[in-house]
């Protein structure tokens, strides 16, 4: 992972970046315009880009140019966390997520953080391989914009919460897709395959979901695979990009299917049923957690339209289209399957393109030139 950029080559890779909010293929004229270099040594810098796979050249109908690659945005988040000494080496990967690469990473005073890069659209613009209004184009184009709108959502929810004391990875730093946080010294739920008494764990989750309901959020994806133990029974709370407001017109179907997410697994797993579970009108409002998140950056101007496209792309609803597709849903599911049809009808390009709109407005906000006199950069 260690490469040497000069900083031409970082200016060209910028400009890649940059022309993307526009293009889904950048032109390499528009390219050497943004990096104000002649054509010539641009087509040089491009050609090494693609080879360390950056940047990948394409031809599509009556265009050609280049597009960032996954490596390529990954490269310039990392760069940013160099900068400013959040991390100082790239360590092992841990886990692919459904939407995510996670990372070791070494700090500075030899500390390890986790590095979580965001790929929504690996997995959920595949669900979408029957909707013609997703083509190939647009979900290139789009992913660079929700991967990075969901870190920013991420960071903010675990900075909130984290202040409030919930049992959240401690956030350490946040750019474009990318997010560093503490690790978390203990296993997934999921891969727990006995506790001695279930009941005190059960008790501490549940406790977990109206605790934060009552701050006004429901997590939306709360199962074994977002919770870890540690040694000594302690649960951890992980993964916040598809967390939703108790005032969500769906909040109540979301909090139930959280509730109904561990009661299952606590019976299939440990053979543990509990007739106590929390309902939507157990919860007592005594926070707005919304209030401090959009403090951090992640506004209802940002915050809404990216909430749509989720729904839209199933991550919010994934469990609707899986139990769609094997014909074994409740009445809920199917209503709420229904629901979400008819609202979407036409919402989708309108929501996307807001949302891009938003995620470029942050871009350009973020990115400047690159500054500083070594030529040769690090990473
Ligand atoms: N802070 C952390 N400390 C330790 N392990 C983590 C941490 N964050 C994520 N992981 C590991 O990576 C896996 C995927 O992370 P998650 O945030 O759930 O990604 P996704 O959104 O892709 O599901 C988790 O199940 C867990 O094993
Ligand atoms: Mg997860």
């Amino acid at each position: 992972m260690l490469r040497y950029l000069t900083q031409e080559d970082f200016r060209v890779l910028i400009s890649v970046e940059m022309g993307m909010k526009n293009h889904e293929i950048v032109p390499a004229p528009l390219i050497a315009s943004i990096a104000q270099l002649h054509h010539g040594g641009c087509y040089k810098i491009l050609r090494d880009l693609c080879q360390h796979r950056l940047i990948c050249y394409e031809r599509g109908k009556g265009c050609e140019g280049y597009r960032l690659t996954n490596s390529g945005y990954d490269y310039l988040a990392l760069k940013v966390f160099v900068t400013r000494n959040s991390i100082t080496s790239l360590g092992n990967q841990i886990g692919v997520g459904k939407e995510s690469d996670i990372y070791i990473v070494g700090t500075e005073n030899e500390q390890q953080h986790v590095l979580k890069l965001q790929r929504l659209g690996r997995t959920s613009f595949r669900q979408l391989k029957n909707k013609r209004d997703y083509h190939q184009h647009r979900q290139s184009a789009s992913w660079l914009y929700l991967s990075r709108i969901a870190a920013m959502k991420e960071f903010a929810y675990m900075k909130a919460l984290h202040g409030r004391k919930f049992p959240v990875p401690k956030p350490i730093d946040f750019n474009r897709h990318a997010v560093v946080m503490e690790l978390i010294d203990a296993y997934p739920l999921s891969q727990v395959r006995k506790i001695a008494d279930p009941s005190p764990v059960y008790n501490d989750i549940m406790n977990l979901i109206v605790r934060l309901a009552n701050c006004g959020i429901i997590h939306g994806d709360f199962n074994e695979f977002n919770l870890m133990i540690d040694d000594d029974s302690n649960i951890t709370m992980i993964d916040f990009p598809q967390m939703v407001s108790v005032s969500h017109s769906n909040a109540e179907w979301y909090f139930n299917r959280d509730v109904k997410c561990i009661r299952d697994f606590f019976l299939r797993r440990f053979n543990y049923e509990s007739e106590l579970f929390p309902t939507f009108a157990d919860i007592q409002r005594t926070d707005s957690l919304d209030v401090e998140i959009a403090a951090s950056g992640f506004t209802k101007d940002v915050a809404e339209p990216f909430d749509l496209v989720m729904e839209e792309m199933h991550i919010l609803h994934s469990s609707v289209a899986e139990d769609n597709n094997d014909n074994s849903h409740d009445s809920q599911n199917k209503d709420l399957s229904d629901k979400n049809k008819s609202s979407k009808q036409g919402t989708s390009d309108k929501s996307l393109n807001l949302c891009e709109e938003q995620g470029q407005k942050r871009i350009k906000e973020e990115i400047s030139e690159p500054e500083g006199a070594a030529d040769k950069e690090k990473w």
